[in-house]
């Protein structure tokens, strides 16, 4: 039986993103029978066009719709751009959004997180995506929530998120993904 499969992207292309090192601490969390991976170089994925579509689909869309489809759960960690989440993220959700009726999305468990340097912590950012992941028919966690506040003062030197309660949180929020993403009962005892 295959090993069950979580992946992630970050919705940010800085090269010290808070919202990185978050996606980063979810893979820390998950349980050890459980594989995880971040998606990378998204920021090369060229804008979504339905001229795209067929013969010419870059393979780096054709990947990334099989990596998807492939996986029992997306975890999306985005910045608040503007109060919205990044357009990185959302050219990322259009390639994902095709074809209409039968993509990779219909269905997928799906989790939010952010993180910003403010005090709200992503809010706004994450309610945007969820109601573009509603039009996919994803299936969105929708508790516990995860708004990194501050977001400076919760992580270490290294990038590794070290504030306690926001690490227990997240925790919870990777525990409840694991059932929501349908993690097989067998493999949580082992
Ligand atoms: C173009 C732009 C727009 C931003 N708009 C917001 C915003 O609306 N709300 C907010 O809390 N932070 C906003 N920020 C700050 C970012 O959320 C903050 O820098 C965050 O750390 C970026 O995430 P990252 O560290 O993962 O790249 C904005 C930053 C940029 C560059």
């Amino acid at each position: 039986m295959s090993r069950h499969l979580i992946v992630g992207f970050s919705g940010s292309t800085a090269s010290n993103s808070y919202n990185s090192k978050l996606l980063r601490a979810f893979g820390e969390l998950v349980p050890k029978d459980v594989q995880f991976q971040v998606i990378q170089g998204l920021e090369t994925l060229p804008f979504y066009s339905p001229d795209l579509e067929g013969e010419k689909l870059p393979e780096q869309a054709r990947r990334l719709r099989d990596t998807v489809r492939s996986a029992d759960g997306l975890v999306v960690a985005s910045p608040e751009y503007n109060y919205s989440y990044t357009a990185l993220a959302k050219n990322v959700i259009d390639w994902l959004s095709r074809p209409y009726g039968t993509h990779s999305l219909v269905g997928k468990a799906v989790a939010v997180i952010g993180a910003s340097q403010g005090l709200l912590g992503t809010v706004r950012a994450q309610l945007h995506l969820r109601d573009v992941l509603h039009a996919t028919q994803s299936d969105v966690l929708s508790r516990p929530e995860v708004f990194v506040t501050q977001a400076a003062s919760k992580f270490d030197a290294s990038g590794r998120l070290t504030d306690a309660p926001t690490r227990e949180l997240l925790a919870a929020l990777v525990d409840a993904f694991m059932e929501h993403s349908g993690r097989p009962a067998a493999e949580q005892v082992a």
